[in-house]
């Protein structure tokens, strides 16, 4: 696992922006996997001001959203259209290619899209109930607590490791702790995003604050300022 740390969230964004912009100039019709959240939205501004200045091309781009809450009555989630569309996601990438790279943010619990704690890590496409702690935390996007779903469809861990490359970005202190635990803790499905420890090509994009809790900060910074002059593999 590749760890990045960058000053603040603008420079976090622009990093993670450019390894969506060397995929694509390797792969222009590359399969991106998109997250959700607020983290991620530099990262998308960045890549419109790349687009607008000629500099990277969409054209050829297929994305997949990552997750979506269940909206509640009209789809209850034990319909069969909620199962039949399970099924149909996990096909479509799959026809699609597989995902080449997949972005991603980090829940304060520690999870990736809405595997929540206790998420198997080699789990697919599915529906899940949001944890409390998420159910708070994203009651800031919505006028009510009570109008946050309770359910989501999430692409599952296995699903996210199964594309090529992954790029994980976290900006601010309420992130310290989950990158901390996901960098350099066990391996465990209680903090669902420490499977990036399990993928060989996995890059955590984090801005000061969100960096505070890692005990290994000089040897990252140390190999990201050796990456120009290492041997290519
Ligand atoms: C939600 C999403 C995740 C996202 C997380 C953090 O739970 N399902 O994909 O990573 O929120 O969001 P934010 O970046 O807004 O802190």
């Amino acid at each position: 696992m590749e760890v990045v740390i960058k000053r603040d969230y603008g420079l976090m964004s622009k990093a993670a922006a450019q390894l969506v912009v060397d995929v694509l100039n390797t792969k222009p019709n590359a399969v991106l996997g998109m997250a959700t959240g607020s983290t991620p939205l530099g990262l998308y501004q960045e890549l419109v001001r790349l687009h607008q200045a000629g500099q990277v091309d969409f054209s050829r781009v297929t994305t997949f959203n990552l997750d979506e809450y269940v909206g509640l009555s009209a789809n209850h989630p034990q319909s069969y259209h909620y199962f039949m569309h399970e099924q149909w996601y996990e096909r479509r990438i799959a026809e699609c290619g597989g995902i080449d790279l997949q972005i991603l943010g980090i829940g304060s619990d520690g999870h990736i899209a809405f595997n929540e704690p206790g998420s198997s890590l080699s789990s697919r496409t599915r529906l899940k109930t949001l944890s409390k702690q998420t159910i708070d935390d994203n009651a800031r996007f919505f006028e009510r607590r009570e109008d946050v779903p309770v359910y989501a469809i999430t692409m599952g861990v296995g699903t996210i490791l199964d594309a090529r490359k992954l790029v994980l970005v976290a900006s601010g202190k309420t992130k310290a702790k989950a990158i901390a635990q996901a960098v350099e803790g066990p391996v465990t499905s209680m903090v669902t995003a420490s499977a990036l420890q399990l993928h060989r090509d996995a890059s955590v994009i984090v801005d000061e604050q969100a960096a505070a809790g890692l005990t290994m900060r000089d040897y990252y910074e140390f190999i990201y300022a050796a990456k120009p002059a290492a041997p290519k593999a």
